[in-house]
C-alpha cells in the first residue's frame, strides 16, 4: 500500500491533476466527504488529507510514504528525514516581509530599532532576519498574518503573496523577499528503498507530469 499526504484546498486541487496523468484517480471528493482517508481506483494506492503544515510529518514518521508540501512549510520543518525529489511547480507564491504603508521598515532598520514582527513562519523569520543583522521581536500567529500590522500587533508580518490582493486590500506593501514558494514532492527515504517498485515509477509520472 501507498499512502500519499495531501492537504485540502489549492494543494489538493492542483496535484489532483499530477495524479491524474500518473493514472491515479480519487473515489471521493473531499469538499463534500468527511472522510480522511480516500481510496483510489488503484487498490494498492490511497490518499490521506491533512493540515498543509503536518504534510512534511506524516511523510517524516513514514505515516504517509509520499506528500506534496509548500517550500515554506518545508522550510519551517527543517526537511529532516524528508527526500525532496521534485519541484512540483504548483501552488506558486513568495514568502515576503510586509508592512503597513506608512511604516519606514528602511528607516526602522537602519536605526537599529526593534521591529516586531508577527508570523506562523517562526522558524523562518527568524533565520532571514538573523541573515541580514535586523532586530525582530517575533509574535506567533496561526493565520490572518495581514491583521496585526493594522491593530498595533505589530509593526510587520512575514506572509506567502501570490496576486498582492490580500496586502493591497489591507494597505500593506511587500519591502523584502525572503523565498520563492512552490509545493514539492517529499517522500519518506525507507519507503522508497522498500517500496521502490511502485514509489520509482509514480515520482517519474508526478515529474513529467509536472514538467509539462
Ligand atoms: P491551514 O488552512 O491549515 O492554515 P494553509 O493556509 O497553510 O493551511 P493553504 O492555504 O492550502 O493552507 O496553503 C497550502 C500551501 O499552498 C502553502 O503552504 C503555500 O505553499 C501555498 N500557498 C498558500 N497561499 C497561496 C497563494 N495565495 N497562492 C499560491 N500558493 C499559496
Ligand atoms: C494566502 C496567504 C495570503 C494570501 C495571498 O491565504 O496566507 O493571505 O493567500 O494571496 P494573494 O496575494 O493572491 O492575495 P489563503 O488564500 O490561503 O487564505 P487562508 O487565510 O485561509 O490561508
Ligand atoms: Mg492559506
Amino acid at each position: 500500500m501507498i499512502t500519499i499526504a495531501l492537504s485540502k484546498g489549492r494543494i489538493f486541487e492542483e496535484t489532483v491533476p499530477l495524479l491524474a496523468a500518473s493514472g491515479i484517480t480519487l473515489s471521493e471528493d473531499p469538499e463534500t466527504s468527511r472522510k480522511l482517508i480516500l481510496a483510489t481506483n488503484k487498490p494498492d494506492v490511497r490518499v490521506i488529507l491533512v493540515r498543509a503544515s503536518d504534510v512534511p510529518t506524516y511523510v517524516q514518521y513514514g505515516a504517509a510514504d509520499v506528500g506534496v508540501a509548500g517550500r515554506d512549510l518545508l522550510a519551517e520543518h527543517g526537511g529532516q528525514g524528508l527526500y525532496q525529489p521534485l519541484d512540483l511547480g504548483i501552488a506558486k507564491c513568495r514568502m515576503v516581509v510586509a508592512v503597513r504603508e506608512g511604516f519606514d521598515y528602511a528607516r526602522a532598520v537602519r536605526q537599529g530599532a526593534r521591529v516586531r514582527v508577527a508570523t506562523k513562519y517562526i522558524g523562518t523569520a527568524r533565520e532571514h532576519f538573523a541573515a541580514k543583522g535586523v532586530h525582530v521581536d517575533l509574535i506567533k500567529l496561526y493565520g490572518s498574518m495581514e491583521l496585526a500590522p493594522l491593530v498595533g500587533l505589530a509593526d510587520a508580518i512575514v506572509d506567502l503573496v501570490d496576486t498582492g490582493h490580500t496586502l493591497r486590500a489591507n494597505k500593506l506593501i511587500a519591502v523584502e523577499d525572503i523565498l520563492p514558494v512552490s509545493a514539492h514532492l517529499i517522500v519518506n527515504p525507507a519507503s522508497l528503498k522498500l517500496k521502490r517498485e511502485t514509489l520509482a515509477p509514480l515520482i517519474e509520472a508526478f515529474g513529467k507530469a509536472a514538467r509539462g
